[in-house]
């Protein structure tokens, strides 16, 4: 008998990459999809995947609609991936944040618990939630305390704390990975790094002339997306439920990506390109992450395949050809 998995947020860039996975490993893929976003199938359609798995759609503040989406799809695991996932918009939408990120899991969590309790559960946890503590630790892994820094990160440690909570409560296998920054060549346009290779392609081919940009100097700890989605699925494998940090154990801020997008059309000076907009500032910015995924490496035997630049290369070539 093939597995079934229920992905929420099947249509975001870590939801097709993790479907494609599952698929290739034989499950029976179902997706819980919102109408009520701007919703477009466009990141399944890239990795050829539309057609093989099974849309329910409902949303994930709509109670009533999670459980019907875990009677229809009954299943073994269940993937929670649906959020309101761009910080910078967090401030802008803090209620809808928490309705979405934080409120959202504990929904999903009772809903299990009613009516799935045997599935097993992954919550996307994620590094935003340690936001200021690097003056403290300057990598962090799982016993890192969390200071979130915005709406978004507030929101995802009471998830993260509601999936442990339900873990210890009542014996869910619920799992939170605690993902670093993940990108790849269908990462969504307002994120910093699809941001930049975007433009630089079209600076390349003589589209654009300026790329505008907020703070230069953040650090973050990027990784490629369909890396981190098999250690998603290699939690739910383990005999135990626990939680995660996935990530690449390396730091690169704004300007070392800038060198390497640009580097790979060939211009070894971006000065004249960028320019900063207060725009794009955040009202508390999260300046360093680093992870240190030594548990993940250890317990689940996952490491990171994709070096950061290798990871740049990619997505500057995939938007390139997109032109
Ligand atoms: N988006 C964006 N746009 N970010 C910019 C810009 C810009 O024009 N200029 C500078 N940055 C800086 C941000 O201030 C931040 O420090 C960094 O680039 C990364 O921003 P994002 O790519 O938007 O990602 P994020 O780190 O805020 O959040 C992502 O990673 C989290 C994991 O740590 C998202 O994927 C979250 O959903 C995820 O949880």
């Amino acid at each position: 008998m093939n597995k079934r998995a229920l992905i929420t947020g099947i249509t975001g860039q870590d939801g097709a990459y993790l479907a494609q996975l599952l698929l290739s490993k034989g499950y029976e893929v179902y997706g819980f999809a919102s109408r009520r976003v701007n919703q477009t199938f466009d990141n399944l359609d890239y990795l050829g995947i539309t057609n093989q798995v099974q849309i329910i759609f409902g949303d994930i503040t709509d109670q009533a609609s999670i459980i019907h989406a875990i009677r229809t799809s009954r299943p073994h695991e269940v993937y929670n991936l649906a959020a309101m996932s761009f910080v910078g918009l967090s401030w802008q939408e803090p209620i809808h944040t928490a309705q979405v990120d934080g409120l959202g899991p504990l929904y999903l969590l009772e809903a299990i618990r009613t009516f799935a309790p045997t599935a097993k559960m992954y919550q996307a946890s994620t590094s935003e939630m340690y936001g200021n503590n690097w003056e403290d630790d300057l990598t962090q892994n799982e016993t890192t305390a969390f200071r979130p820094r915005s709406p978004y990160g507030s929101a995802k440690v009471f998830a993260h704390h509601s999936t442990v909570n339900y873990r210890e409560s009542f014996d869910l296998f619920s799992c939170c990975g605690i993902l670093f920054n993940h990108e790849s060549p269908i990462r969504g346009q307002e994120f910093v790094t699809r941001k930049v290779t975007q433009a630089v392609a079209k600076i390349s081919k003589g589209l654009q002339d300026k790329l505008e940009l907020g703070n230069l100097d953040a650090r973050r700890d990027w990784g490629f997306a369909g890396d981190y989605v098999e250690a998603m699925w290699m939690m739910l494998q383990q005999d135990e439920p626990d939680d995660y940090v996935i990530a690449t154990g390396e730091t690169w801020s704004i300007k070392d990506l800038l060198d390497r997008a640009f580097f790979a059309v060939g211009i070894d000076d971006w000065s004249e390109y960028v320019v900063q907009n207060p725009l794009y500032m955040r009202p508390a910015e999260v300046p360093h992450l680093k992870g240190d995924p030594t548990k993940a490496k250890t317990k689940l035997g996952w490491e990171p395949k994709t070096s950061f630049g290798e990871l740049i290369d990619m997505m500057v070539v995939a938007d390139v050809k997109r032109l």
